[in-house]
């Protein structure tokens, strides 16, 4: 592999040797990490920060541009290498192969077009676009001139569009005619269209035709990928960028109203998407690494993008969803592309496992090496059934816990290097240090070990977001107000005696029952271990004796229905497995619960139907499945 190996750790005591370094001499130990990448010019401070403004900066002075180390410089020895694998949601449809040398003529080309319609380095670009390798040349090309991308899942509605260009004015949108989703064609353009009416910032569209349906264009506005391409050269040097230009925007949901736009700039977060994979995932050089998240989300952005084609390896983008044509499409690719490393989400590791196993047997799953899973804590059901059905008893899971605004990866095994342990993510990687906080504010000390809190980090990491675009009030008051001098996650954790973490789920999703601090997660871990439970969330309402109770929304495995002798199981489930205390008071079956987009189950409104405050649900439009939301509220009045 192009990356030297000194960027991976290769023991557990080396493991601890780094980790140790990282903390006593964290600027020493980034230069040499840094030092392994491509740059125009070195930095001349490796780190100055300052948690209370809060103000951070990474390899100050420092000149680069990320497609050169994405591209450029693998060129010579892993140029007919495959870059990006792409998989389309038709399987009959053509599979792509892109090598690296390929991708570098597609990404300055279309970098070209970029500039001759007025795209200077620092202008915004949204994109809104399905999984294609267009999406990644798009992002690479913006990278390529010094424009920031700000991408915008291709699920979200119009409004969403246009609140989200409108915030950072964006200049110009890059999106496709339609897109294919299962045994549905979608079409983005109108949704662009529907948006573009409330965006004044935008002066062109770039449309690429995914489809041979025609597509309205508006003149002297939208564009056509492929006539804007005979317009312009190949080659196209790449912008000096330094360290601390904005690199892109992406919008994450905050606990009120209006979504965050989280801003990464370059060089930090080009050392700490790349480190993180190569350790994390310890990739080999002939692996297929298949990250199944959208590109959308900070998954897809560091662990689809930047982070594999940095590290110059072989990454799968997959255009169409886990159901379809059936629910073994997941491990048909597999073996179709002789995947070594799959990265998926807890959620779609239980949808899948509700359904027959035959979807699962009817396939090898050999070539698999190492499991990943991110995004909400892994209950125990689940990571058995990843670890036994798919994993086959021998592949490492890491369980990987970080943020859109940590950027990359911070708590999680090193793939055969440190130990697992089921629905912990274990240990932080090197430069991570953690701390939990007690209810007072205070950092828990070491020792005893074995504690529970809140989790902040206490120390700057290269790839943590800078700021909230155009709100660095906001930035500092949901960041860095909680615990003066650290960065506030937002989640609770528990570490136990060897200093492993487990992830308890989001502070603002715990209960206070009769005085006693309960986590949602380790509750609905308990339920879930029923065999007939496929899904269930926990909230609290209001209660006279006890202050909150607690109420339990469950779903059932397909083909089972609730009884009462079911839900006194459930009870006896939590009871045993937590205490009498965190016995929920109700237990309501339903059909499903409702989720966002990215997979989380909302919460809010459950906790709202629960308190009777049916008529202050709030917008339900952006739920994944929104329909679910009468059928719950009729569930609950039974
Ligand atoms: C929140 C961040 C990071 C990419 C996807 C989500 C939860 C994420 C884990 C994990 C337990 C996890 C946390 C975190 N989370 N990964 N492995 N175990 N919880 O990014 O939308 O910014 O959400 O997701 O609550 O704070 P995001």
């Amino acid at each position: 592999m192009h990356i030297p190996q000194n960027l991976q750790i290769k023991s557990f005591a080396e493991y601890k040797q780094w980790y140790k370094q990282s903390v006593e001499n964290p600027e020493k130990f980034w230069d040499e990490i840094a030092n392994q990448f491509l740059w125009k010019k070195k930095w001349n401070k490796t780190l100055e920060y300052d948690f209370n403004t809060p103000k951070v900066s990474w390899f100050k002075g420092g000149k680069l541009n990320i497609t050169e180390n994405c591209l450029d410089r693998h060129l010579e020895k892993l140029g007919n290498k495959t870059a990006i694998i792409w998989e389309p949601n038709d399987p009959d449809e053509e599979t792509r192969h892109i090598t690296y040398r390929q991708l570098y003529v597609k990404v300055s080309h279309f970098a070209n077009v970029l500039k001759n319609n007025g795209i200077k380095k620092g202008d915004r670009v949204c994109l809104y676009m399905p999984m294609i390798p267009e999406l990644a040349i798009a992002m690479l090309a913006c990278a390529r001139v010094g424009a920031v991308h700000s991408i915008v899942f291709a699920g979200f509605s119009s409004t969403a569009i246009a609140s989200r260009i409108n915030d950072s004015e964006c200049k110009m949108l890059i999106t496709a005619n339609e897109v294919y989703r299962g045994n549905k064609r979608v079409n983005l353009k109108e949704m662009c269209d529907e948006a573009l009416k409330q965006t004044p910032s935008i002066e062109t569209v770039i449309v690429y035709r995914r489809t041979v349906e025609p597509t309205p264009m508006k003149s002297n506005r939208d564009k056509f990928w492929f006539d804007e391409l005979q317009k312009v050269s190949k080659d196209c040097a790449a912008e000096e960028m330094d360290a601390e230009d904005l690199l892109f925007i992406l919008y994450t949901s905050g606990s009120t109203g209006k979504p965050k736009g989280m801003v990464h700039t370059t060089g930090g977060y080009m050392v700490g998407s790349t480190f993180t994979f190569q350790n994390v995932f310890q990739p080999n050089e002939n692996d297929i690494y298949w990250c199944t998240a959208d590109i959308g989300w900070i998954t897809g952005h560091s662990y689809i993008i930047y982070g594999p084609l940095c590290a110059g390896a072989t990454t799968v983008m997959f255009e169409g969803i886990p159901s379809y044509p059936d629910y073994g499409r997941f491990w048909e690719i597999c073996d179709k592309l002789n995947v070594t490393h799959f990265y998926t989400a807890p959620t779609a590791i239980r949808a899948l496992a509700k359904h027959p196993l035959d979807y699962v047997k009817k396939h090898n799953l050999q070539s698999l090496k190492i499991l990943g899973s991110v995004g909400e804590p892994i209950n125990e059901e689940a990571w058995h059934w990843y670890n036994d059905h798919i994993g086959n008893g021998n592949c490492p899971i890491v369980d990987t816990w970080w943020q859109t605004e940590t950027g990359a990866i911070m708590i999680s095994p090193l793939a055969g290097i440190t130990p697992t342990r089921p629905t912990f993510a274990t240990l932080p990687l090197p430069g991570v240090q953690l701390a939990l906080m007690d209810e007072n504010g205070i950092e828990i000390e070491q020792k005893p070990i074995q504690a529970e809190g809140r989790l902040a980090i206490k120390f700057p990491w290269p790839s943590m977001a800078r700021s909230v675009y155009n709100d660095h009030e906001r930035y500092k008051n949901v960041y860095f107000s909680q615990f003066k001098g650290k960065y506030f996650t937002g989640d609770g954790a528990y570490r136990d005696a060897t200093g492993n973490y487990r992830i308890t789920g989001r502070v603002d999703d715990v209960v206070i029952v009769s005085g006693h601090n309960l986590g949602t997660a380790p509750i609905e871990n308990a339920i879930n271990e029923h065999e007939l439970v496929a899904e269930s969330a926990i909230v609290g309402f209001p209660h006279e004796v006890k202050g909150t109770a607690l109420c339990a929304y469950i779903t059932l495995h397909e083909g089972h229905n609730e009884s009462d002798k079911l839900t006194s199981e459930i009870k006896k489930l939590v009871a045993d497995t937590i205490g009498p205390i965190a016995k929920p008071d109700k237990i309501i079956f339903v059909g499903g619960l409702p989720k966002t987009r990215s997979g989380k189950i909302m919460r809010r409104i459950l906790r709202k139907i629960a308190s009777n405050e049916t008529d202050a649900l709030g917008d339900i439009s952006t739920l994944l499945n929104p329909d679910v939301v009468d059928e719950i509220i009729v569930a609950f009045g039974k």
